[in-house]
This record gives structure tokens, C-alpha cells and sequence, in this order.
């Protein structure tokens, strides 16, 4: 796998942030072995949330709640953010975690496919976080793209590493080439053309993590 940034600036990048909180760290030690968005795209979601004045937020791919927990932080008391997972073991890990968090009033836990939960949610949304199967990527762009605001933002994670993804055919696929993709990379190559070329959205990729697509709609 691609390292997305180097050894030096990713330590760096670590340093520059404050630690977060009890709960946060526990989280971190229990998602050793699965794959969380990490602390500088965390806290970095966080911050977005802030910038925005984010009061919805919605997931799809939850795990146990770390990434939720960020965004949860950021938002007012009457905020909502919404968790899909299709594990129900990780979603009750996520409850509890909210719950010591003091965020259980913000947060809603649907468990079952994301992709049928959001089609029960109207909108808006402030901020959209797509971290589910790569490979559904597009769908997750296509049934919110009309369900977030003007101004709010969807991030997709996992936008230039992950697994068994293949960093140099993505590359070729956004440089206008025509790859032979799997089925992942195919998934996160379309989702990033399709976002780039969609006048609705400006579109960053910011290389913290395994690479955020930062998306404003216009
Ligand atoms: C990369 S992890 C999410 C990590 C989480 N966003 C975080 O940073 O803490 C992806 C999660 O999505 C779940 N998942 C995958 N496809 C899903 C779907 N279609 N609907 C609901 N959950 C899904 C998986 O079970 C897994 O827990």
C-alpha cells in the first residue's frame, strides 16, 4: 500500500493537534485492528463541522462510533448525527461510547444498509461522511446530492489509500486513462470523477489518513 504522506510530516501532522479526550484514546486502542478514520481526519471532521455550523450530520459506516464521536462533539445540543452500521455489535459499541461521551442525546443508531437508511432521511445535512464499502461510493454520492445543503460538505474517506485499493489505477483513472479496475478502486474512482465533474461541488482531496475528498456543494 501507498504511504499518503511521509513518515516526518505525518508525525507532524500528529504533533500539531491537541490529544483528545479519554473516550477518543480508549477508541483508538480498540480500533488497532479496524479501520477508523484516525485522529487527523477526526479531529479535521471535527473542525469542518465546526466551520460549517453543522447541526446534521450523516454517516454511512459507522463502525463503533469513532468517527461519530468527533463530529458529535462539534455539534449543539439539539444537533443529530446520524450512525449506520450493519454490524449491530459495533453500533452498540458506538452507543455506549457516545452515551460516556455525554452525546447520547445526538445521535441516532440505525443499524442495517446505509443505503436503505438514508433513503428514510430527507435532509438536509450539513455534512455527509461516505466511509462504507468502496465499491458503493457512487450510490452514497448519488442519494445524498440532493440532501445536502448549499454550503455543507461531503467527505468521502479513504479517497486515495485503503486495502487492497490500487493507488497508481486510480491515479491513471483521474488522469483521464482507462485502467483495468477491481471492483474497490473502481468505486472510489468514479465517486472522485463523478464529484470532480459535478458543477454542484468544489472538491478537495486532503492527504490526511488515507486521503479525504472534501466536497462543498455550491
Ligand atoms: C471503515 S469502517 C467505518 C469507520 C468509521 N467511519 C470510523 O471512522 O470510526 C466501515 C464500516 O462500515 C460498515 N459498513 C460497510 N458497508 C455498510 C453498509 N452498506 N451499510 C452499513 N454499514 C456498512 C462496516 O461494517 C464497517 O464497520
Amino acid at each position: 500500500m501507498t504511504d499518503v504522506l511521509p513518515d516526518a510530516t505525518e508525525r507532524f501532522a500528529r504533533a500539531a493537534i491537541a490529544e483528545p479526550d479519554e473516550t477518543l484514546r480508549e477508541m483508538e486502542s480498540r480500533g488497532e485492528d479496524f479501520p477508523t478514520v484516525g485522529r487527523e481526519v477526526g479531529q479535521f471532521l471535527r473542525l469542518l463541522a465546526r466551520m460549517v455550523d453543522a447541526e446534521r450530520v450523516f454517516e454511512f459506516g459507522s463502525g463503533f462510533g469513532y468517527s461519530a464521536y468527533w463530529f458529535a462533539a462539534a455539534l449543539p445540543e439539539d444537533g443529530q448525527v446520524v450512525l449506520t452500521e450493519h454490524d449491530e455489535d459495533e453500533l452498540d459499541e458506538a452507543r455506549e461510547y457516545l452515551r460516556r461521551g455525554g452525546f447520547a442525546d445526538r445521535a441516532v443508531f440505525e443499524a442495517g444498509d446505509a443505503l436503505e437508511t438514508i433513503e428514510r432521511y430527507d435532509g438536509p445535512f450539513d455534512v455527509v461522511l461516505v466511509d462504507h464499502q468502496k465499491h458503493r461510493y457512487p450510490d452514497a454520492l448519488d442519494a445524498v446530492r440532493e440532501k445536502v445543503r448549499p454550503g455543507g460538505v461531503v467527505v468521502a474517506d479513504n479517497a486515495m489509500v485503503s486495502g487492497a485499493q490500487d493507488f497508481d489505477a486510480i491515479l491513471d483513472a483521474l488522469e483521464g486513462g482507462d485502467p483495468d479496475l477491481d471492483a474497490e478502486s473502481r468505486g472510489i474512482a468514479e465517486y472522485l470523477t463523478t464529484v470532480r465533474d459535478d458543477p454542484a461541488f468544489e472538491t478537495s482531496v486532503v492527504p490526511l489518513g488515507e486521503g479525504i475528498a472534501v466536497s462543498y456543494r455550491r
